[in-house]
């Protein structure tokens, strides 16, 4: 089989998204959305509440930079700690570029490539911008979401607005409306169907510098991509991956899954199982493949729906063969899956 392009290109156009993922897949039709929550999803965020938001790459948990109970409540429905910063999502350039004191011309570049799509980029903040967002640290991430749904909110809001995926905190992330809801069952919370996420891994997140960029966190908007991109920029710029530790929040374990996840080198054997079954000290009666599609941008796309609908199924251990190519958008998939992994072999 050809190798799959990572290319991710958007276009937007009113009431429907086409991400078109060059892929072996054909592309999918344009979506049409219900808007009829919008005025209330408004209402809500206007007066310090949180909604749940689509953005094509997960659903995420949304409260308006400008009401202090809105930031608080999502870390407590989320039961997420404050040590770890939250994004903001912006409709325009010119509402990001409030937010920083330094809009580099490399960041403005960078953005203007990437955005609106999965490209997070961290830059120093604004001293208006609110300490909980950023935990105290003095950067700010922000990003625009290419759905359109999320644009139209964040509008109808009239500010930007702070969310983390929609999920209990260290949990898959979620990649549809209903995982959302099963998240938080009970919860007065409005959710905003949008319909399953294009991407389906969160996004990017780069440190974006004069002349560096500094990869946090892997995701759609590859290195490669980056680099590429660079080509047409006027100055050289060092572009790393760091590890973990460099973002805060971004912990070894996370991601997880309801039932223990195990990351194969090899093929699954009876070696394999009884391995699992010593280093985790539990044995599994229903062991079950989470099958990786060949393309990454699929692999990445139904990742977490596999991992949410097999923690359903009766399964009780998931097992993921290691994708041999660690390049492109598979650097992503295989950051997500060490950090959902309980153990590897
Ligand atoms: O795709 C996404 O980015 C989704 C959707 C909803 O936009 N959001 C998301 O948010 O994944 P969250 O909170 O689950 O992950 C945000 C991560 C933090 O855990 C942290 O690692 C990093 O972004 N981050 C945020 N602010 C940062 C900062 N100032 N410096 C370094 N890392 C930061
Ligand atoms: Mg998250």
């Amino acid at each position: 089989m050809a190798k799959a392009s990572n290319t991710v290109t958007f276009e937007l156009r009113k009431d429907t998204i086409y991400l078109n993922v060059k892929s072996s897949q054909p592309p999918r039709p344009p979506r049409i959305f219900d808007t009829s929550k919008l005025s209330e999803a408004r209402d809500r965020l206007r007066s310090g509440d949180v909604v749940a938001i689509p953005t094509e790459t997960v659903y995420g948990l949304a409260a308006s930079i400008e009401s202090e109970a809105g930031l608080k409540k999502i870390f407590s429905l989320k039961e997420r700690p404050f040590f770890d910063p939250l994004i903001v999502h912006v409709e325009s350039f010119k509402s990001a570029q409030r937010l920083t004191t330094n809009w580099s011309p490399l960041v403005d570049f960078l953005t203007r490539t990437f955005w609106p799509g999965p490209f997070t980029v961290v830059v120093p903040k604004a001293t208006q911008v609110n300490s909980l967002i950023t935990s105290g640290l003095e950067t700010v991430a922000i990003r625009m979401p290419a759905h359109p749904l999320a644009l139209e909110i964040i509008k109808l809001c009239g500010a930007p607005l702070a969310a983390p995926s929609a999920n209990k905190f260290g949990r898959t992330s979620p990649s549809r409306a209903e995982h959302v809801r099963s998240e938080f069952p009970g919860v007065d919370l409005v959710v905003i169907d949008g319909g399953p996420c294009e991407v389906g891994v969160e996004s990017t997140v780069a440190l974006v510098s004069d002349d560096t960029v500094k990869i946090f966190r892997p995701g759609a908007i590859t290195r490669e991509m980056i680099e590429s991109a660079l080509k047409k920029w006027s100055h050289p710029v060092t572009v790393e991956t760091l590890e973990s530790e460099a973002s805060p929040g971004h912990l070894k374990h996370h991601y997880q899954p309801k039932i223990p996840l195990a990351l194969l080198a090899g093929a699954w054997n009876t070696n394999t199982k009884s391995k699992i079954e010593r280093e985790l000290g539990a044995s599994f009666k229903n062991p079950t493949e989470l099958h990786l599609d060949s393309d990454p941008a699929i692999a990445a796309r139904e990742l977490y729906s596999e991992m949410r609908r097999l923690a359903e199924s009766g399964a009780d251990l998931l097992y993921v063969i290691r994708p041999q190519d660690a390049s492109g958008l598979w650097s992503a998939v295989l950051d997500r899956l060490e950090r959902a992994a309980s153990v590897q072999t």
